[in-house]
């Protein structure tokens, strides 16, 4: 880019700050997001046509983006996130046609944002298209090679936007409070389909191009890709489940109840508004349990349990299609909107689905995980609030537990203190009244005092919003979860520390919940002999269920006992959920010889492994490259 070019950029703004005056009409009010730059309240994107071609041996994808604005008068540039994308053209058109060259200033960039680019825009431009290419770090993008799949035999590419790596793939404006339209073709090598969080294909496409479209207005951490050896399978009349021919099977069966999962969450709060839902059993290096992108989950395959076990985290994604993807969390400070209200969602699909007794054992092992989020990050922390500060650092450094499940023990405090019904009926209004737009702590709470509470004093008093949204640590008040299922668990626990005989304790019944209550509050030290007992009669080092090995893994290590060391390596060779990497890498790394361990398998594993979940292990373990 030429000096006269930045000059104008830069004269062009001087100009805009002397002629910008008018607010913006939209009611979506814009939000100063610390994690962007895009500067919506000026010019935003408001619905975007993505192309790209995919190269699986350059890792690269080659893209156009043409986004369509909506503009303030006077204003003479656009902003867009972009991280490591070597943007080669920029063109502006008014009316979707005859495109030109317009001057353009990539800016420096900064390690967790990355860089803006900045766009000038003609008196009546609306359209703006940049073609790109992404870079082999980008950190949204996981580029599988065949070994990582289940079948072995294609590659696969799998996306992971939220919180801010859209950027990485996509030049947009990457902020939550920003929602589009989008439309995309993508070409992929022949035998492989692509799948998006759009309209998806159902068979394969004979010459590799698929076109999608996504016609609610989404924010670009909704914004997902997976492409690789797949195949379809319905379950109900708008659920489906997309696997690996070698996993499609497992995948059907772990998730019969989908159809009655949306049943159960359409009745409880309202019409599902984005038409289909399906899920996609991923490889298993993706880095989360799921992502809720929109009419299409993204699952890690440690889902399939073989019993249904698990598939509270398919509910967990399903409520994400009302809070979330439809009430939105303005900034990644207020992400407890997210996923508390979520967490909470879940817990009452499940109880319709399983029972009251199940759903508590959910709640208690929140709980257990509250509780020890607030001891690791210290009672007094501000990343123990449920409104974040994170201006400054990666949301992904704050974003802990603690939105999940002091977000879901303040909304059953709500619950409690006035009732079910009432409280059904203002989260029903909610996602209605609130519908694809987006939501700050700070209004919530006004919402909140005025709708639910009424503005009681008294109640007020009791509940203490304030304590719960803007204060460290559990409140007093914290509601209390009474599982009957777990009491047994404790007396069997009581009886197994006893010194009873393994084979007489009564665990034949027990769920994945049971087993993790007892896994967990088994002694930290000294007990590897009670472990070769439990582990000769119950074979949990040899167990199929993610869950149950990664408690067991994590017990294991912290009382040195070694049997299950070979199984804990291959756990973590082949698994790239950081959920479960993190515990086990952070176990080995309390002794000498257990960090030796960890080196010595990070060292072969870390390729495996998500940029997401690298970024996170590196800093465990303090890996240096
Ligand atoms: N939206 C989250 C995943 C996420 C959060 C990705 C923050 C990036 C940044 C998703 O809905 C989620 O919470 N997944 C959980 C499972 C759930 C059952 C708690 C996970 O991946 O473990
Ligand atoms: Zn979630």
């Amino acid at each position: 880019m030429s000096l006269h070019h930045i000059l104008s950029l830069l004269i062009w703004g001087g100009i805009t700050a002397v002629f910008f005056s008018c607010t913006p009409k939209n009611e979506n009010l814009p939000i100063n997001d610390p994690h962007s730059y895009s500067q919506p309240h000026k010019a935003r994107v408001v619905h975007l046509e993505l192309d790209l071609q995919l190269d699986f041996d350059q890792q690269q994808i080659n893209g156009t983006a043409v986004m369509q604005l909506e503009r303030q008068r006077g204003v003479n540039q656009l902003i867009l996130d972009t991280k490591d994308l070597d943007i080669q053209a920029v063109q502006i058109s008014d009316d979707g046609g005859n495109f030109s060259d317009t001057p353009y200033l990539l800016k420096e960039k900064d390690s967790i944002l990355g860089a803006p680019l900045v766009i000038e825009l003609g008196p009546a431009t609306r359209y703006v298209s940049v073609r790109y290419l992404t870079s082999p770090g980008a950190e949204a993008l996981q580029w599988l090679p065949p070994e990582l799949t289940a079948s072995k035999r294609a590659p696969f590419l799998l996306t992971q936007s939220q919180a801010i790596n859209a950027r990485t793939w996509v030049p947009i404006q990457d902020s939550p409070g920003i929602r589009f339209t989008y439309e995309a073709r993508v070409q992929v090598p022949p035998g492989l389909m692509a799948l998006m969080s759009a309209t998806n294909p159902t068979s394969l496409s004979e010459n590799g191009i698929y076109e999608f479209r996504m016609e609610q207005p989404i924010p670009a951490y909704l914004l997902a890709l997976a492409v690789g050896e797949l195949v379809f399978e319905p379950l109900g009349s708008r659920t489906g489940v997309y696997a690996e021919p070698t996993v499609i099977q497992a995948a059907t069966f772990e998730l019969a109840e989908m159809e009655e999962m949306m049943q159960i969450a359409e009745r409880l709060y309202g019409p599902y508004r984005w038409e289909r839902y399906d899920v996609i059993i991923l490889p298993a290096s993706f880095p989360f349990g799921g992502m809720e992108n929109p009419r299409l989950t993204f699952a890690t395959p440690t889902i399939l349990a073989g019993d249904r076990s698990l598939v509270s985290l398919i509910a967990h994604e399903l409520a994400h299609s009302w809070s979330g993807n439809l009430v939105t969390n303005a900034t990644w400070n207020d992400f407890w909107l997210n996923e508390g209200f979520t967490v909470y969602l879940e817990y009452r699909i499940m109880e319709e689905l399983k029972g009251p007794d199940y759903a508590e054992m959910l709640a208690a092992l929140s709980y257990q995980d509250l509780a020890k989020e607030v001891i690791k990050l210290g009672p007094q922390s501000p990343d123990t609030h449920l409104k974040l500060n994170l201006e400054g650092r990666h949301p992904d450094d704050g974003m802990n537990s603690i939105a999940y499940d002091k977000g879901y023990y303040f909304l059953r405090l709500l619950e409690q203190k006035v009732g079910r019904e009432q409280f059904d009926a203002f989260l029903r209004k909610y996602f209605d009244t609130y519908a694809f737009k987006t939501m700050t702590t700070e209004r919530f709470v006004e919402i909140l005092e005025k709708q639910l509470l009424k503005e009681d004093e008294t109640l007020m008093e009791e509940i203490d919003i304030q304590a719960w949204v803007y204060g460290p640590g559990v409140p007093r008040n914290v509601p209390q979860a009474h599982s009957k299922r777990f009491e047994q668990v404790e007396a069997v626990l009581m009886s197994c520390m006893a010194g009873e005989d393994p084979q007489k304790l009564e665990t034949a019944n027990w769920s994945t919940h049971e087993w993790l209550h007892f896994i967990r509050h088994l002694p930290d030290s000294g007990s590897a002999s009670l472990m070769t007992h439990l582990d000769q009669t119950f074979h949990l080092t040899a167990s199929t269920n993610a869950e149950i090995q990664c408690a067991w893994y994590t017990q294991a290590l912290k009382n040195q006992y070694e049997p299950a060391y070979p199984a804990i390596r291959n756990f973590l060779m082949h698994v790239g959920r950081r959920k479960f990497l993190m515990p086990l890498y952070e176990a080995m790394m309390q002794t000498p010889e257990g960090r030796k361990m960890a080196y010595d398998i990070y060292r072969q594993a870390r390729k495996n492994y998500h940029p997401i979940a690298i970024n996170s292990i590196d800093r465990v373990v303090g890996w240096v490259e």
